[in-house]
């Protein structure tokens, strides 16, 4: 059933080859070919400064950023605030939007009652932080590696303020796909929406998102959004396709 949904939804992009959802997401063509080829995107586009259209409305928290779409580089959230959870690492980066970080914490409590200690890693980080990041991993693995765990500047959610980055003691605090295999990370899994956070890069998705497993990875989009990705077991890019479809 699922794969029946997915070929209906690479098929539609034969016929419409353009989509919008207001100022939500933008698709260009070639990243429909690319979908349509099960191409990752990454391999396509290698020029730095490829016209990707810019967000015009970064501070809605449904907002997609990928590595389609981007955001300008003086975009800063005016509402960052130190989150209140356990922290793990560095202290330099532990912010969210207060919005996120609330519901960051309410994820952290509940999972707390229920046995499971969680660790928030990496929060927000600005547009020159992840380009120093981003450079210093293609330094070190190369940029096609690079580029299958680590956004460009201007294209992390990180920069949104919306992501957190979250481990588990049993995995040395570590941003590992070993996440998925222990009890807290299956639980943040299955409870994540309740809070309003997604898994952003899932299992299997590498070809729509260009990003390899990222079980560490939360996504703040608001509870109802959240469940809805949660619900159709799809990312948020397949979510906004199959809504404009609909439309
Ligand atoms: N690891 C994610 C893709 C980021 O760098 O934003
Ligand atoms: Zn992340």
């Amino acid at each position: 059933m699922k794969k029946l949904l997915l070929l209906c939804l690479l098929l539609s992009f034969y016929v419409q080859p353009i989509h919008s959802l207001g100022n939500v997401f933008v698709v260009n063509k070639d990243y429909l070919r690319q979908l349509k080829e099960n191409i990752n995107p990454t391999q396509v586009d290698d020029v730095f400064g490829y016209d990707f259209p810019v967000i015009t409305n970064p501070d809605d928290v449904k907002i997609i950023v990928n590595k389609q779409v981007q955001l300008s580089a003086e975009y800063e959230p005016n509402d960052l605030v130190e989150v209140d959870v356990f922290k793990v690492g560095a202290t330099t980066n532990k912010q969210m939007r207060k919005v996120a970080a609330d519901a960051l914490k309410e994820l952290f409590e509940k999972a707390k009652r229920q046995g499971y200690t969680l660790a928030a890693i990496s929060g927000y980080r600005s547009y020159s932080t992840q380009n120093r990041i981003y450079h210093n991993y293609v330094a070190n693995h190369g940029q096609s590696s690079a580029d299958r765990f680590s956004a460009r500047p201007g294209h992390s959610e990180h920069q949104l303020g919306l992501a957190m980055d979250i481990s588990v003691a049993s995995i040395g605090y570590s941003l590992s796909e070993r996440l998925a295999e222990t009890p807290e990370g299956f639980w943040v899994r299955h409870n994540a929406h309740y809070f309003g956070f997604i898994i952003r890069y899932p299992q299997g998705k590498e070809p729509i998102t260009g990003y390899m497993y990222e079980p560490w990875h939360l996504r703040y989009v608001g509870v109802e959004l959240a469940t809805q990705i949660y619900l159709c077991d799809c990312t948020m890019e397949e979510y906004y396709f199959m809504v404009s479809e609909k439309q």
